[in-house]
């Protein structure tokens, strides 16, 4: 984050404390309840956000040497991350192209030379390649060249991204993710988390539709209320500042140590001490960016009112080295306390939409991230 942009967040924050307000949209939004339970919906949002957005599925720390992989099933396509012996990181559709089978079955892996299908041993190296066929005579001389494991669109930022529908054989394989991120891509390149390392990741599994979770992540109102006994105590009350950035957000909320800032000299002001800093990247994933590491949550879609949660936490390597096991977990385990506050009280939501008590879901001013997201959301899906 450019140093201009922290210090007119942590201005405008400063503002608000000192003149106890909010930072207010100009007015009241609404989005109707059915969006978080219709099949039909549902479905579209998959179709759609799920199949045709680069997706976070991964991280460059997990995939650093040549035969790393990892494989992810939770945008419901079986995806398989692999670097190859180039160098190149590449993504395919985990299905083998005999008769269909799963052809990786471990989550993750090191040192691979092929990928090898349990069902009748054909085998694909790193490039996704078909490279042996058991007992081949039996299938004549089809082309082999079009028996590769399905290409999937893949580019990395720290983050691994990848468009989770199979490309043709002829398709390009590369994804603008610069493009895709506009205005956040100076910031993600700036936060540099190319060498951070995955210190862990966890998947939860909260009976909630995938937006609801994301709902949790975008205001600071209820922190007072539903976390006083885990994160509240490091915030001010609801002193947090909003951008929306093409489709992607971003904001900050104030730590209670924000007023120290009052006798620094601007120049030294850095947003991390006295705030954390999160982004939306539409449209499943918040990064959350605290004094020495990263949060990353996923929502993704299992039915119209189950998702999974996937919260990892990225810390850069000097970090990790200076601090003791112990202090990490602490730290993981406050927010995954709040977590469960969030799911707790979410769950009760998803169940109540279908109460008839509200036909649409009520943002207030400073709850204005929800209406944006949600408009972003529909404008998508159309
Ligand atoms: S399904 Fe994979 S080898 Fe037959
Ligand atoms: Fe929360």
């Amino acid at each position: 984050m450019q140093h201009a942009d922290q210090v007119a967040y942590l201005e405008r924050m400063l503002r608000m404390v000192r003149t106890n307000t909010r930072d207010d949209g100009p007015g009241v939004m609404h989005t109707p309840v059915e969006g978080y339970y219709d099949p039909v919906r549902y479905q579209r949002e998959v179709d759609l956000l799920f199949r045709k957005y680069p997706i976070v599925v991964g991280f460059s720390s997990q995939l650093r040497r040549a035969g790393d992989f990892v494989v992810h099933n939770e945008t419901g396509q079986p995806i398989l991350v692999a670097r190859g012996t180039d160098g190149v990181l590449r993504a395919f559709l985990n299905v083998c192209r005999h008769r269909g089978a799963t052809v990786e079955q471990k989550p993750c892996g090191a040192n691979k030379r092929a990928f090898v299908c349990a069902y009748h041993g054909w085998s694909y190296d790193l490039t996704g390649r078909l490279v042996g066929i058991t007992d081949g005579a039996t299938f004549g001389d089809i082309d082999r060249s079009k028996y590769g494991l399905r290409r999937l669109k893949l580019e990395k930022y720290g983050l691994v991204w990848v468009v989770p529908t199979a490309l043709e054989d002829d398709e390009e394989a590369s994804l603008d993710i610069e493009g895709y991120l506009g205005a956040l891509n100076a910031d993600l390149s700036g936060w540099d988390m190319q060498g951070w390392q995955l210190h862990s990741s966890e998947p939860l599994r909260p009976r909630m539709n995938w937006k609801l979770v994301i709902d949790t992540f975008l205001e600071l109102y209820h922190f007072r209320y539903l976390h006083p006994g885990t994160v509240y105590p490091l915030f001010l009350d609801n002193i947090a500042t909003y951008e929306r950035l093409g489709n992607h957000m971003r904001w900050a909320a104030a730590k209670r140590t924000l007023a120290e800032l009052e006798s620094q000299p601007k120049e030294s002001w850095r947003i991390r001490d006295h705030a954390i800093v999160f982004y939306s990247l539409f449209p499943n994933t918040v990064l959350t960016y605290t004094q020495d590491h990263c949060g990353v949550f996923s929502s993704f879609p299992v039915s119209p009112d189950e998702a999974v949660l996937r919260f990892s936490v990225l810390v850069p390597p000097e970090e990790k080295a200076a601090k003791p096991e112990k202090y990490w977990k602490a730290n993981v385990d406050l927010f995954a306390n709040a977590l469960v506050e969030d799911l707790g009280i979410g769950e009760t939501i998803q169940k109540n939409f279908r109460s008839g008590a509200n036909r649409q879901q009520t943002f207030g001013k400073f709850e204005k991230a929800l209406g944006w997201y949600h408009q972003e959301v529909a404008d998508a899906v159309g």
